[in-house]
């Protein structure tokens, strides 16, 4: 996929989409050889790649500089950079001089979570001719705010907010949406009202799309097992044995052998 409204015509057709995660070069040029829809330079990075407990402490600057790396590395993908923390509520000229930040880093798209007190920043962004992507249900950066990474949308009060806001999400002219840790029934239910894409994660098969944090389903966090996650891989037991290998060849002095040496 290369522009937005590839989205659309995922959503007419009825395919699914499909996104990762992904936040170096290496990664971004073997998943641009892959049939991959879209990656996200998601401010999980601020956890998958730096080590913070949560994400709050991913900037722009930093998610800049990994969206550069990924676009360099996977040309062919539609990439989308996220906002961070706050950016959105700081005022028009911060949240734009963020979305200036991330699209001179050459990402396509930008995604902002939640949608309530942000309306008229969304609506500047999407007029100003960025594609905006929608995040609700569980929105980490509020994670102090909802206690914790639980399932939102059991409560009939806030499914019916949800569905509210992604509607009012797609009337402000975001060009998909994406659905985080909500019932399977209800993603499906929004993902039927509105007309734009729904992306999940952990929110069941009903959305239009999925994605998910790609170190996490290749099995790179053994110390990360949520309901929602299917591991695809096991890297993580790879990688060690690979290096367990590496070690044990070095200290046989059977590697390096004639094959790995220099006349
Ligand atoms: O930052 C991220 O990785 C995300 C996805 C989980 C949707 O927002």
């Amino acid at each position: 996929m290369k522009t937005k409204l590839d989205f659309a015509k995922k959503k007419k057709s009825g395919d699914k989409i499909t996104m990762l995660t992904c936040y170096d070069y290496t990664f971004a040029k073997i998943l641009n050889a892959t049939s991959i829809d879209s990656l996200l330079v998601g401010d999980s990075l601020a956890q998958v790649i730096y080590g913070h407990p949560n994400t709050l402490a991913a900037t722009a600057d930093m998610i800049a500089q990994h969206t550069e790396a990924v676009v360099r590395g996977a040309p062919d993908k539609f990439v989308v950079a996220d906002m961070p923390f706050l950016s959105v509520r700081k005022g028009l000229r911060a949240a734009m001089d963020a979305v200036h930040v991330l699209m001179k880093s050459g990402a396509h798209a930008i995604k902002i979570e939640c949608l309530q007190g942000q309306e008229k920043i969304i609506h500047h962004i999407v007029e100003s001719g960025v594609p905006v992507m929608g995040h609700l249900g569980l929105t980490p950066q509020s994670i102090h705010q909802l206690g914790g990474p639980k399932i939102q949308g059991r409560d009939q009060r806030v499914a019916e907010q949800m569905l509210t806001d992604s509607l009012k999400l797609q009337e402000l002219g975001c060009f998909s949406l994406v659905l985080e840790c909500v019932p399977a029934i209800l993603a499906g239910e929004i993902t039927g009202k509105l007309e734009i894409p729904t992306i999940g994660i952990g929110a069941g098969n009903k959305t239009s799309g999925q994605i998910l944090v790609k170190q996490d389903m290749l099995g790179m966090n053994s110390q990360f097992s949520p309901k929602f996650l299917k591991k695809f891989a096991d890297l993580e037991g790879e990688t060690k044995s690979a290096v367990e290998k590496y070690i044990r060849d070095t200290l046989a002095e059977t590697f390096p052998t004639k094959e790995h040496s220099y006349e």
